[in-house]
């Protein structure tokens, strides 16, 4: 045997243990920037028209990739997160309700009812404070509560949440695959916030008419209504932009006729002047998401144009931009064409999954 030959390929190898070494080092530097995760298949999403670059929202510790998409995707239709494998996310925010219940108040785990409304996940990519009082600052903060909610899904703390999901071998596999750890609730709160953020709503028959796309998928109604919705109704004063909302808290007067008012906003900053003040909800999918209001109260749009049309419900603490509008019976009707023209795409492609992780 040619001894030196041998050497030579010994330190060959040497030197390519050390450039291993050397790519895991600086591999393991990489991964600790973005949060210790293994790299994944990077997700593209491709914003419908309309809408804004969903890159510049996508926090830089929580990268989208399709293999955490789809992590995040049977947690949200797993009704192993409660506490009596009775509710998953997908049970107040259904696909194929624009992801959202249609009652007034939701009912989760033993038949628990809560007081307010469940609002729709989708575009949430655009919005960080989440929930109608605006309690917390992300999508990944958000997410992780419903799962320890009393009322929604039961379980009795994050910890046994994690160690519930942790004893499902398939899930325990996902983890380490997508973040590199056992199941924990920080990756939890990653993999739901991210499938969420794949949800968009654009390309509406308004985009479309709007941005001169096409003059006749928007109806002559539509039309007139938008006009109305950006004038007369003074509506753009808070469901301003492209996702129609200004991301800000304001007293409508919902509420106020009941006896037990919401104090809404105020809950988390006791400012008096988020007494009862509500997040504006986006307006995209609309159509999709009767009934209305943080307390559904309303069942039909004709009903939410009215109310704004009478000036809300009077109170000292109302927004300024709610006045009595005086509306006619046909502006109602242009208004009601409007909103209806706000449905889009984005959101249709999920489908439930038929099995999950054993
Ligand atoms: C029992 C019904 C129920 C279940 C289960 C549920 N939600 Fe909700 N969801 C609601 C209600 C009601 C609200 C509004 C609560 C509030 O604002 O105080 C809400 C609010 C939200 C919001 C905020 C939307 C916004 O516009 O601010 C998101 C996002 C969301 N839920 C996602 C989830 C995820 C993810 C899960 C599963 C981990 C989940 N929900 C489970 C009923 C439910
Ligand atoms: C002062 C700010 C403001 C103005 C002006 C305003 N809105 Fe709103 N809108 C809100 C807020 C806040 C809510 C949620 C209120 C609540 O639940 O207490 C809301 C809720 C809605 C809803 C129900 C959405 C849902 O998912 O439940 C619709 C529809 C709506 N607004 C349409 C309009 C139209 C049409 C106009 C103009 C006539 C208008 N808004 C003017 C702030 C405003």
């Amino acid at each position: 045997m040619n001894t030196k030959k041998q050497t030579q390929s010994c330190r060959t190898s040497a030197i390519i243990g050390i450039a291993v070494v050397t790519i895991f080092a600086y591999g393991s530097l990489n991964d600790t920037a973005t949060g210790g995760e293994p790299q994944g298949t990077p997700y593209v999403l491709d914003p419908p028209l309309a809408l804004q670059d969903p890159a510049r929202y996508i926090p830089e510790d929580n990268p989208l990739t399709k293999e955490k998409v789809e992590l995040g995707k049977l947690l949200f239709f797993d009704k192993r997160l409660s506490v009596n494998n009775t509710v998953s996310c997908a049970t107040c925010h259904m696909a194929e309700l624009a992801y959202t219940d249609g009652q007034p108040v939701s009912t989760g785990v033993f038949r628990r009812q809560g007081g307010r409304s469940a609002p729709t996940a989708i575009n949430r990519l655009y919005s960080t404070k989440q929930f109608w009082d605006g309690r917390k600052e992300s999508l990944e903060a958000q997410s992780v509560m419903p799962i320890i909610d009393h009322v929604e899904m039961g379980m009795p703390s994050h910890d046994a949440v994690a160690e519930k999901v942790n004893g499902i071998n398939g899930y325990h596999a996902l983890f380490k695959n997508v973040f590199g750890t056992d199941v924990t609730i920080d990756g939890i709160g990653k993999a739901l916030a991210s499938f969420q953020r794949t949800l968009l709503s654009g390309n509406s028959a308004v985009d479309q008419f709007d941005r001169g796309v096409s003059d006749d998928t928007l109806s002559l109604s539509g039309q007139r209504g938008m006009e109305i919705f950006r004038n007369k109704g003074r509506c753009t004063s808070c469901h301003s932009g492209f996702n129609f909302t200004d991301e800000q808290f304001h007293n409508l007067g919902i509420g106020w006729d009941t006896g037990t008012v919401d104090l809404g906003r105020y809950r988390v900053t006791q400012d008096k002047k988020d007494i009862a003040a509500f997040k504006t909800p986006t307006l995209r999918e609309v159509s999709n998401t009767a009934p209305y209001m943080h307390d559904g109260r309303f069942g039909t749009l004709r009903e939410v144009v009215n109310f704004y049309s009478d000036g809300g419900i009077k109170n000292p603490f109302q927004d300024s931009d709610i006045r009595v509008l005086n509306l006619t019976d046909q502006e109602k009707e242009d208004m009601v064409a409007f909103l209806r023209g706000l449905s889009g795409e984005g959101w249709q492609h999920v489908t439930a999954p038929t099995e999950f992780p054993q």
